[in-house]
């Protein structure tokens, strides 16, 4: 496959590091800089070619640092700058690039900037920096419109006006403490600028851009009464949403694109987006904007051998369409993780996450898809994102005490209410060590499960049948067939299996009550579960290749 800004993100495997719960060097129960810089080591040996850190700025922290106060420093939880500088300086050194998070479409309400705004007069220059908006009703006592926050309940807020009285409304997408930027104003579009610019020049290899598809919002602001779905859907039986998906947020990629053009060695872009159907997305990666975007409709997509399919075309062929790689996900620090998700019944709204006291998976029969899911990633064309502890086959904490979670969205019972923060524990390194080794101290900033020491890195490596060492094995594998850069040729093998070849690897997942057998002439290399003597069983996946001897007595070793 060949990509009209073809570089090294085009088959790259990317491990997102989610920097509070990586690691902690200090002790203080937050993961932090310097504990990743320690571990980069063990990153590189799990194969993968970069890294992307979830936002390590300056912050109130009422986001889990997706709410920004200085986009320049990094908050005093995590490091300073120079660890930061050191942290790159270390990743290229060890051979792996390195992605950070750009939180461009809304800032932190402690910024500068949103500190002015309040302190200044409606239709001051202060407040345009954001999106202020009188009230309805007759003394501007209800919102501007009728638009629903991320986490639930109205997505304006009203502030005091110097005068002691209620005043304007600003309007924020997610937290009140994540005021919605105007995109429409030049000075802002300047400072993103400057922004890209400062990590640029630090040597970040590329952006993974936050809400990519919300930084512009309709004229007018529009009331949209409709039910919200998880994917913003264009062109469906309702009208589109004004707040996402904007033709408007495409000149703002356009103009990012320039600048990455000026960089040597060549900087990559990912948009956080999301929208479907996958046409609309592949927008996002035309030629002059953003270089990958997250497929999240496969991310969503449950067990299901003609779903994944489907998916998998729709993905290949809206970005062959626009000439760009596709990028596939099945975890990061917004979802479920995915052993837990595929361990859930099919019925249950995994979108509302998973609850103590609440219904639990299934963790063994989750385990199992997950590993034969992640072969299947692992074996398509482009790149693919992983999320820290997936090679671990972590599951969710699915039962953190209410009064310990953290997550804003847990407050008012939005998209996300069920909480996002069981896939956000800190990770377990070894199975005997305070925090599983997290921390030196033991500290841990959101509770870890007992049951994690068997998932525990120190418990998996060099362990056959590991998850850990089927991560391992199949990055190796992918790199050394090429796969992220080949093309996929579905087989017809099963009704009940998911087949294809890819370079000269067959893949076959089975879906079935009873095993599936590979076609004559091939043998398997690598496999997510024991293969029996009948074929695949239920729930596994296996890489194969052409059999050498064993082809001619027609028996398929396993
Ligand atoms: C997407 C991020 O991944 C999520 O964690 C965050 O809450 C929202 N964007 C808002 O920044």
């Amino acid at each position: 496959m060949t990509t009209r800004r073809d570089g090294w993100w085009t088959d790259a495997v990317v491990y997102q590091i989610y920097p509070r719960s990586f690691a902690d060097s200090d002790g203080d129960g937050m993961g932090d800089l310097p504990g990743i810089t320690a571990q980069l080591p063990a990153v590189a040996e799990l194969g993968v070619d970069a890294v992307w850190l979830s936002p390590f700025y300056r912050s109130p922290q009422d986001d889990g640092g997706y709410d920004v106060a200085d986009y320049r420093d990094v908050d005093p939880l995590f490091g300073t700058l120079a660890d930061a500088q050191r942290l790159v300086e270390q990743a290229h050194a060890a051979g792996l690039k390195v992605i950070v998070d750009l939180v461009p479409n809304h800032t932190s309400d402690a910024h500068p900037w949103f500190v002015a705004a309040l302190a200044a007069p409606p239709g001051s220059p202060e407040r345009d920096r954001y999106v202020f908006r009188d009230g309805r009703g007759s003394h501007g006592e209800l919102p501007p419109n009728d638009w629903v926050s991320e986490f639930g309940g109205p997505a304006w807020t009203r502030v005091t006006e110097a005068d002691g009285r209620p005043g304007q409304w600003y309007l924020h997408l997610f937290s009140r403490r994540q005021p919605d930027l105007n995109w429409g104003l030049a000075e802002v579009r300047a400072e993103f600028v400057d922004i890209l610019r400062f990590w640029l020049d630090r040597g970040v290899d590329g952006f993974r851009v936050d809400v990519a598809h919300g930084l512009v919002k309709a004229e007018g602001l529009p009331d949209w009464p409709y039910e919200r779905d998880r994917l913003a859907m264009y062109g469906g039986p309702k009208p589109p949403l004004p707040f996402y998906d904007q033709d408007g947020v495409h000149d703002i990629y356009r103009e990012w694109h320039r600048v990455l053009a000026g960089y040597q060695p060549a900087r990559m872009m990912i948009a956080e987006a999301y929208v479907g159907p996958a046409p609309r997305l592949a927008r996002y990666v035309r030629a002059d904007e953003m270089d990958q975007a997250f497929n999240f409709e496969f991310l969503v997509t449950p067990w299901d051998p003609a779903e994944l399919r489907a998916v998998v075309d729709r993905g290949l062929a809206a970005f062959r369409d626009v000439a760009a790689a596709p990028t596939w996900v099945l975890s990061n620090h917004d979802v479920v993780r995915h052993p837990s998700r595929y361990g859930m019944p099919a019925d249950y709204p995994i979108a509302r996450g998973l609850r103590a006291g609440g219904q639990q998976p299934d963790e063994a029969l989750g385990l199992r898809r997950a590993r034969a899911a992640t072969l299947l990633m692992l074996a398509l064309p482009g790149s693919a994102y992983l999320y820290q502890g997936e090679e671990l086959g972590l599951p969710e904490h699915g039962t953190i005490p209410e009064e310990l979670r953290q997550d804003p969205a847990r407050l008012r019972g939005g998209t996300h209410a069920g909480t996002r923060d069981g896939a956000r524990v800190p990770i377990p390194w070894a199975a005997r060590s305070p925090a599983y080794g997290f921390s030196p101290s033991g500290r841990s900033w959101l509770p870890q499960p007992p049951s994690w020491a068997a998932y525990a890195r120190d418990r998996q490596v060099g362990v056959a049948g590991s998850t850990y060492e089927l991560y391992r094995a199949a990055l190796a594998l992918r790199r050394t067939h090429r796969l992220g850069r080949g093309e996929l040729r579905w087989r017809e093998v099963a009704p009940c299996a998911l087949a294809f070849e890819n370079r000269d690897l067959l893949v076959l997942l089975n879906f079935g009550p009873s095993p599936v057998r590979l076609p004559e002439g091939w043998e398997p290399i690598l496999a997510s579960a024991d293969l029996a003597a009948a074929g695949v069983p239920t729930d596994a996946a296996v890489w194969a290749r052409r059999a050498r001897r064993s082809a001619v007595a027609g028996v398929v070793p396993v």
